[in-house]
């Protein structure tokens, strides 16, 4: 260090490097329209935070994966969350900014972006993949695999943005599948998951549960029923058949076949949540917060973002050839990961309906709390 420069915060931060990328196709700022620096500069602020939101669920990814989860790593898998969340509002924020442009000013160069578009952003398919959006669940721009078409080389060949998509996609488990390995692993009612017991743990904590929430939506729809006409008696009957039908489904994992590994990772979330107030759970419960927050804050950015769009160009096609607007809202609607911990809300009691906890000491309550 003794024979080292001082430094200088220009050296450090790079500043020279940075403000000489804004000059577009031509590397010339002189060149640009008017709102094109400003378009320019805000998709590379975006780019940088799509950086660090890699880096962060990598990760808090990484954490989950090991064979045992402290719970200080659990605290440190939810500040990664966390932080992931707060880039994505200030993403939203963002757009504020690119809304500045007028959508005159924005057609000035509009056409010469062509077929270029955020549809193209390595970075954001990334952050899909290491969050765990499966790829037949995408909405494809025509035919199917639209999204590593787009990132290929005007000749077909691997682009480096193409090489990277790759690279994080052969890079380990995805954040859900790792959550979910971490919740298999979490015991239900004080017993371990793989102990011999674990199966009839799940069942009587399962049973206890739907007992209550029978019972919970049985006075829901007798209150429900006193303050509506007749006349919506029948189509309310069948609301809350479906609600009370989907529960049992749902946790016995009708729709995955049974799959044990998956029902034990939604009743493990359905009880966290329900003794949400036992100190060991007190971290598991702030990770399943943190998840959902990611999530939203995602869904939120994807809604803002076509916001944005349609008030600056409207419902037009978009230049990297998709229906513009329409495609967008489609992927905010249809775009979720952890479909399952969504599921769970639905399901969720007040607190006084939970059903008893048998042992509650494992979970950190002594007897006499
Ligand atoms: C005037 C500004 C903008 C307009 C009009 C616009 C428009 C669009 C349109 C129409 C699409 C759909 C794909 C296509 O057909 O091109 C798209 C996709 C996308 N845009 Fe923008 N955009 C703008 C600014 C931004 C900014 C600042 C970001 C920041 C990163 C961004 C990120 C994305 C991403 C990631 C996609 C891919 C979405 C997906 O496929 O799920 N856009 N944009």
């Amino acid at each position: 260090m003794a024979n080292q420069p001082p430094t200088t915060y220009w050296d450090y931060i790079r500043v020279e490097d940075l403000l000489g990328l804004q000059g577009g196709l031509g590397n010339d700022e002189s060149t640009l329209e008017e709102e094109e620096l400003l378009f320019i500069t805000v998709h590379q602020v975006f780019e940088l935070w799509f950086k660090l939101v890699r880096t962060d669920m990598a990760a808090a990814r990484d954490l989950f994966m090991r064979p045992r989860v402290s719970e200080q790593e659990l605290s440190q898998a939810v500040s990664r969350l966390r932080r992931v969340t707060t880039i994505f509002k200030m993403g939203v924020k963002h757009f504020e900014l690119v809304e500045t442009i007028g959508t005159r000013e924005y057609l000035a160069f509009r056409n010469k972006l062509m077929p270029a578009s955020g549809f193209q952003s390595a970075q954001m398919r990334q952050i899909e993949v290491l969050f765990g959006l499966d790829d037949d669940e995408r909405i494809p721009l025509g035919a199917p695999g639209s999204h590593i078409a787009a990132l290929r080389d005007p000749d077909g060949s691997e682009s480096s943005a193409l090489k990277h998509l790759r690279e994080t996609q052969a890079d380990g488990p995805n954040l859900r599948d790792a959550v979910r390995s971490w919740l298999e692993r979490t015991p239900i009612d004080g017993v371990p998951h793989g102990d011999a017991k674990s199966a009839a743990a799940r069942e009587g904590f399962l049973k206890g549960f739907l007992e209550s929430q029978r019972a919970e939506v049985s006075k829901a729809r007798v209150r429900a029923k006193e303050v509506a006409p007749e006349a919506d008696h029948e189509r309310l009957d069948k609301l809350y058949d479906r609600e009370i039908a989907s529960t049992e489904a749902f946790l016995r994992g009708t729709d995955v076949k049974g799959d044990p590994q998956r029902v034990h990772a939604r009743v493990a979330m359905l009880f966290i949540e329900t003794y949400r107030e036992l100190p060991l759970l007190a971290w598991p419960r702030e990770v399943l917060a943190g998840i959902i927050e990611v999530e939203q804050a995602f869904l939120v950015f994807r809604q803002r973002h076509a916001r944005m769009v349609e008030r600056v160009i409207g419902r037009r096609v978009g230049t990297g050839g998709s229906a513009g607007v329409d495609y967008l809202d489609k992927t905010a609607l249809e775009y979720r990961v952890f479909r399952d911990l969504w599921a769970v809300r639905t399901l969720l009691l007040r607190r006084e309906a939970a059903p008893p906890l048998g042992e509650a000491a494992f979970y950190g309550f002594s007897a006499e709390e």
